[in-house]
């Protein structure tokens, strides 16, 4: 059981094979979706599936989710598989760190076309085919506290996220004839396979950053992203939720957080 209701609702999330995309995608389908999942390491997506199939209807398509076949073969199987496509969610981004003077072209173009390339014409063969069938429809793109706030290494990563945000509210207005909502979810710190892996202490370092004292897990950027993409939010459109236990609500000032020495 979910909050929301999403009975005969058919999604594809991408980059779901673990972390925040599989919470949603897991969310959706406990809520009654059926949901065509991706990602670009086959096992990943290959035990994604198996899990989320003992609990409802879901079918995975590997690959590059920047790639433009890939984003086709996403929406035409959740159209062959499903009867329809209602939401999309362009989950799939990667962060790469460096120093802006020394960052390399090459990163930066693959970062660019998986954070941006692969959002952006996800959002539009999603939104082409919601349209032909005349009924609404999510789209929702993740963005980040660094598309906000300036964080130490990640120029790049900071800016793919906040054009995502600038994507949203463009595409808010440009589809809105069609009964499209477009938002952006911002998840700061939150515990996935990859964050623990980075940063074995992860948890304790980013905690004590944090004024709620936590970091998120992923059920707490899928639970705000699962609003987003329910029918009860179609009155909100081209908006980004911050998740990120007040993180980015305060300005750096010694003795500002209680747990400061
Ligand atoms: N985890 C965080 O703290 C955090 C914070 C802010 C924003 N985000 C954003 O949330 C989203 C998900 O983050 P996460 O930490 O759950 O992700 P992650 O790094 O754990 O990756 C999730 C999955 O995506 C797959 N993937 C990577 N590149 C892919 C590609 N090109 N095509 C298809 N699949 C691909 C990976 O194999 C992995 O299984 C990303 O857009 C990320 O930028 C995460």
């Amino acid at each position: 059981m979910t909050a929301f209701n999403f009975d005969h609702k058919v999604a594809v999330v991408t980059g779901s094979g673990t972390g925040i995309g599989l919470e949603i995608a897991k969310q959706l389908v406990q809520g009654g979706a059926s949901v065509v999942i991706n990602d670009i390491d086959k096992q990943k997506a290959d035990a994604a599936m198996q899990l989320i199939q003992s609990i409802g209807r879901c079918e995975a398509v590997i690959g590059d989710s920047s790639d433009l076949n890939c984003i086709r073969s996403l929406v035409d199987t959740a159209v062959a598989s499903f009867g329809h496509l209602d939401i999309v969610v362009a989950n799939s981004g990667i962060t790469t760190f460096g120093k802006f003077l020394e960052y390399d072209q090459k990163e930066f173009k693959k970062l660019v076309d998986v954070n941006l390339q692969g959002s952006f014409f996800l959002a539009q063969e999603g939104a082409k085919r919601m349209i032909k069938t005349n009924s609404g429809g999510r789209i929702l793109f993740m963005s980040s506290v660094t598309g906000h706030q300036a964080h130490p290494n990640l120029s790049a990563y900071g800016m793919t996220k906040a054009a995502l945000e600038m994507l949203a509210k463009s595409l808010a207005v440009e589809l809105a004839e069609y009964k499209i909502t477009v938002n952006a979810v911002a998840p700061g710190a939150t515990l996935t396979e990859r964050t623990k892996q980075e940063d074995p202490n992860y948890q304790e370092v980013w905690e004590n950053l944090i004024p709620v004292g936590d970091i998120a897990t992923p059920a707490d950027i899928a639970n705000a992203a699962l609003f987003l993409l329910s029918e009860e939010s179609r009155q909100i459109t081209g908006q980004s939720i911050i998740v990120d236990g007040g993180w980015t609500s305060y300005s750096p000032a010694p003795g500002y957080l209680k747990k400061e020495k």
